[in-house]
């Protein structure tokens, strides 16, 4: 359910999701804690926000001082550049404002910049928030949105899903450090994996049990039966941060047993008194948990993508993917027909991963390819660093 609410979401091009100050709290905590100073003399942008719909601004202005911020830039986007602009309305605070002008209320956007104490308490916070309506309407790919960019040491926010990649191209265009939230199968996508596979973006913390909950204030048909009756929230089962900011998490070893143990002692039913499967078309092992990882196996495994929010770069080496072209399989089927519970299907449809040779066709979906295949979910393949 949470699933179809993205792919809802992406169709209709709803980008109206905002996070949680607490969400966003907690993900920041974790490079607080490996480095208090990450902060420290630093110009934040925030873009395709709005201090007035989200928390992004409010949480960094808030700890302005206490993180030794030199600058914080938040963007906005003009209403009626949202494809659910109809349905909001520019705030109070913007309309009570002196610089309030009703010519570019809908159709600009604001560029909001927290530098120094305004209102003349001696602290600097949200209220010293100062706004200016941009040129544009705040498009993070205009020329003023970019030269922001290129002013900031640090990018930080929740971008619009429908445009993930070339949010993450924009950013690694200018090479900033990054803080954004995206769909976990971003992982997969040909211009991310490759910077995963080399270390130059990772999962961050990520959000309390895997579970993102974002309110959203335009739209209540993705909400129906997954946004939380007594908050309003819309939860993603599959959303978490990216980033290139350390955090401790990744540099924790996985605890793990050897191929022999985990043959005596798994919990996995697939693995206990079984062992690993070889895939067919590809050179290495299906493990089908991170908790199964053979400590001693020297070769290639395949791994699920959720592997990630457990992958310590000085435990592990990212080799490939099943959807990377870098890693190409060592065998590939020029025939192939799907048999669903024994039965042949006249299509076939999508890309075949990893699979595992079968000794017949059972219940549940195989291919034939001159003998029966099972596929497995997407794969990542890592080896065990100093193993090569
Ligand atoms: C997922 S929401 C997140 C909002 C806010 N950053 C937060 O997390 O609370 C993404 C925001 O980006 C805005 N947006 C969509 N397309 C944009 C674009 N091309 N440039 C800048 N902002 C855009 C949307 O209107 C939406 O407000």
């Amino acid at each position: 359910m949470a699933q179809t609410n993205l792919t809802n979401a992406k169709k209709a091009k709803n980008d109206e999701f905002y996070t949680q100050y607490a969400d966003i709290e907690r993900e920041m905590n974790a490079y607080l804690d490996y480095d208090k100073d990450v902060f420290r003399d630093k110009t934040i942008l925030l873009p395709c926000d709005d201090p007035e719909w989200s928390n992004f601004a409010r949480y960094f202005s808030q700890n302005f001082q206490s993180f030794g911020l030199k600058k914080l830039i938040s963007t906005s986007y003009a209403i009626d550049s949202k494809p659910d602009g109809l349905v909001l309305q520019p705030r109070d605070e913007e309309i009570r404002h002196l610089k309030y002008d009703s010519s570019k209320a809908r159709t600009h956007g604001r560029v909001f910049t927290l530098t120094r104490d305004m209102t003349g308490d001696d602290r600097i916070n949200f209220q010293d928030l100062e706004w200016e309506y941009l040129e544009g309407d705040g498009d993070f790919r205009s020329a003023e949105v970019t030269a922001l960019r290129d002013e900031a040491d640090i990018i930080i926010t929740n971008p619009p899903f429908s445009l993930f990649r070339e949010f993450l191209s924009w950013i690694f265009a200018a090479d900033k450090r990054f803080v954004i939230i995206g769909n976990m199968n971003a992982i997969t996508y040909k211009e991310v994996f490759p910077l995963i596979k080399d270390n130059k973006i990772w999962l961050g913390n990520g959000f309390a049990a895997g579970n993102a909950y974002f309110a959203s204030p335009t739209t209540r048909e993705y909400a129906v039966g997954v946004a939380d009756a007594s908050t309003g929230l819309v939860k993603f089962r599959n959303v978490t941060w990216f980033t290139n900011l350390d955090h401790g998490r990744r540099h924790e070893p996985l605890a793990l047993m050897t191929e022999a143990d985990n043959i005596k002692f798994s919990k996995r039913k697939e693995i206990k008194g079984v062992g690993y499967q070889k895939y067919d078309n590809y050179d290495a092992i299906e493990v089908p948990f991170t908790d199964a990882i053979p400590s001693d196996y020297p070769g290639i495994m395949g791994v699920p993508i959720s592997f990630l929010n457990k992958y310590n770069p000085d435990q592990f080496e990212i080799v490939g993917s099943d959807a990377y072209d870098g890693s190409p399989p060592i065998k590939r089927y020029p025939n192939k027909e799907k048999v669903v519970d024994g039965v042949r299907m006249k299509s076939i449809t999508g890309a075949m991963g990893c699979v595992i040779r079968q000794s017949s066709f059972g219940s549940g979906t195989y291919f034939d390819v001159g003998y029966p295949v099972q596929a497995v979910y997407k794969r990542i393949f890592i080896r065990h660093r100093g193993a090569a």
